[in-house]
């Protein structure tokens, strides 16, 4: 990991509906840092601001004064900056994949981004292969279906493929899991986090759900009605408890049972955050 981080924003501010009647205050100073290799997760109760600041973190949203949104060094706000590059570098998958797809066909719609970089055909095809087998859309089935046709699941899994195609550094994923069925989740989950751990993608989740977090991120921003409220490694930050459901999240159910296990006198040396860590946990006890 570098000494720098490669995403940092700092007392971001933004209103949606500016100067009207309906005017929303959506963050109240978020400052934030993702560095190279992490895998961050971004938590909190829905309007509490989730998407709003991953949408700073690619430029789709540009920061109001006196907020600042640095990217690889380069400030967000100048106007010369190459925001293209950015969003290339930075791949954000949104909550809503239907935002995100407009190509007639699948593979089009895939293969897309690397055409725009100027990719040769034959390179992009591969790419787009690439892309589809990461997500587990099979390339010769899919690639030709109507992009509407698709059900929910496999729209989120064209969104991501899409994304992936430009082999981003950063891949932030809005809640894009959800909607797929849970072995398909897992095994898309297990497909990032080897990209993760073998070739260093940066990964940001943003989920309101806890028990999606455990096992996946090293470090945690919590947050509530537009502000980081909490913040720390996965596990301190599962162990507040009381802190959490102040904010309206709840913890996994295996690290519930841990905390009522202590809470009746038993020891429990490392809160569990898994069900596998629940297992070790529950053996050590049985066994001694
Ligand atoms: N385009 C918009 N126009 C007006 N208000 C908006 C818009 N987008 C978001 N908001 C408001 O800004 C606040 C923060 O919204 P945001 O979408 O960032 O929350 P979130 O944490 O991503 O929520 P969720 O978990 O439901 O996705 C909410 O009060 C929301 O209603
Ligand atoms: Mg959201």
């Amino acid at each position: 990991m570098s000494d720098k981080p490669f995403i940092q924003i700092n007392d971001l501010h933004h209103n949606y509906l500016r100067h009207t009647p309906l005017e929303v205050t959506a963050l109240h100073g978020v400052s934030m840092e993702i560095y190279k290799g992490e895998a961050v997760g971004i938590i909190g109760r829905t309007g509490a601001g989730k998407s709003t600041v991953v949408q700073h973190f690619n430029g789709l949203i540009r920061p109001l004064e006196p907020g600042k949104v640095i990217v690889d060094g380069q400030d967000m706000s100048d106007p010369k900056v190459d925001v293209r590059r950015v969003r290339q570098k930075i791949g954000l998958v949104f909550q809503h994949p239907e935002q995100q797809l407009f190509e007639r066909l699948v593979g089009d719609d895939i293969a897309f981004g690397p055409k725009k970089l100027g990719m040769e055909r034959a390179e992009r095809r591969e790419r787009v292969r690439w892309a589809m087998e990461m997500v587990g859309l099979d390339f010769e089935e899919f690639k030709d279906r109507f992009t509407f046709s698709l059900s929910g699941g496999e729209m989120r899994k064209a969104a991501l493929a899409g994304v992936l195609a430009l082999q981003p550094e950063v891949l932030i994923l809005d809640e894009s899991t959800s909607g797929v069925d849970p072995r398909s989740r897992k095994e898309l989950l297990e497909r990032l986090l080897t990209l993760h751990k073998e070739h260093g993608l940066t990964l940001v989740f943003v989920s309101p759900n806890m028990e999606d977090m455990a096992g996946l991120v090293d470090r945690i921003y919590v947050m509530d009605e537009g502000r980081v409220v909490m913040s720390g490694i996965t596990r301190e930050v599962f162990s507040q408890l009381e802190k959490l459901r102040e904010h309206g999240l709840g913890v996994p159910q295996v690290t519930e049972i841990a905390h009522e296990l202590i809470a009746r006198g038993m020891t429990v040396e490392h809160i569990p955050v898994t069900v596998e860590e629940g297992v070790e946990e529950v053996w050590k006890i049985l066994s001694s």
